[in-house]
């Protein structure tokens, strides 16, 4: 039986290697950063630190927007792999289980599985979508998606569907106001929240200069 830490480090190779073509919203420096993000949020809450670990570095192996919207895909990825290294069944399943239910689209309908593990992941992942990185990967993907950066007529939709969401072309700013801004108050554990405040804060900061730039202010 391999430790911990070797499991860890074998999980994190085999991620970097699956990622390699990844873009850039969802590659390996992404995984690293929410990896990072689980680690720091473990330093203040109790959890099974393997399965958060394993899971922060699994839980984008298989983006279901390239497999035709099959969610399934990355848990059966990921549990074969993790089966591959004799981790026990019901830490696979649980990082399975996470896997899945954790996407923002799926916590936009029913989540029918919850756990600590779940909670600290998901907060690792939704950090890496807000503050100087959130801003960086909104434009980042706005670019890709050859949208407009800002567009004062066309005002932020609040409550978007699910649909919506996914066929928005509205500007990159407007973003901000339909998913990034709500973050903060999404964030499950105690630790997630008091880091959100801050990248919050920052972001609203932005805004506020770049209005003020826009505006032709000094
Ligand atoms: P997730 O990581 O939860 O799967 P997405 O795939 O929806 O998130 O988004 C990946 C990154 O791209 C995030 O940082 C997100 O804010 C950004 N993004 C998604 N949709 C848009 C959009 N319409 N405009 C700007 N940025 C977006
Ligand atoms: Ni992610």
């Amino acid at each position: 039986m391999i430790d911990d830490k070797t499991i860890i480090q074998r999980t994190a190779v085999f991620v970097q290697e699956k990622l390699r073509n990844a873009e850039a919203g969802h590659d390996w420096w992404h995984i690293q950063r929410v990896w990072n993000n689980t680690k720091l949020i473990l330093q203040t809450e109790e959890a099974d630190a393997l399965v958060c670990e394993l899971t922060a570095l699994l839980h984008d192996i298989a983006d279901s927007k390239f497999h035709h919207g099959d969610e399934q895909v990355g848990p059966r990825i990921a549990g074969e792999f993790l089966h591959s290294l004799g981790l026990d069944d019901s830490r696979i399943e649980h990082v399975q289980q996470i896997i899945f239910n954790m996407s923002y689209k799926a916590s936009l309908g029913q989540i029918d599985f919850h756990s600590k593990e779940l909670e600290i992941v998901q907060d690792a992942d939704r950090l890496d979508a807000i503050g100087a990185i959130g801003i960086a990967r909104a434009f980042h993907y706005g670019g890709f998606k050859n949208r407009e950066i800002y567009n004062p007529n066309i005002p932020p939709q609040k409550q978007l569907s699910k649909e919506a969401y996914k066929n928005t072309t509205a500007p990159t700013v407007n973003h901000f106001y339909e998913k990034l801004l709500l973050l903060r108050d999404k964030m499950n554990t105690d630790t997630a929240k008091q880091i959100a405040k801050h990248r919050h804060y920052f972001m609203e900061s932005f805004l506020q200069q770049f209005y003020g730039e826009w505006n032709g202010e000094r």
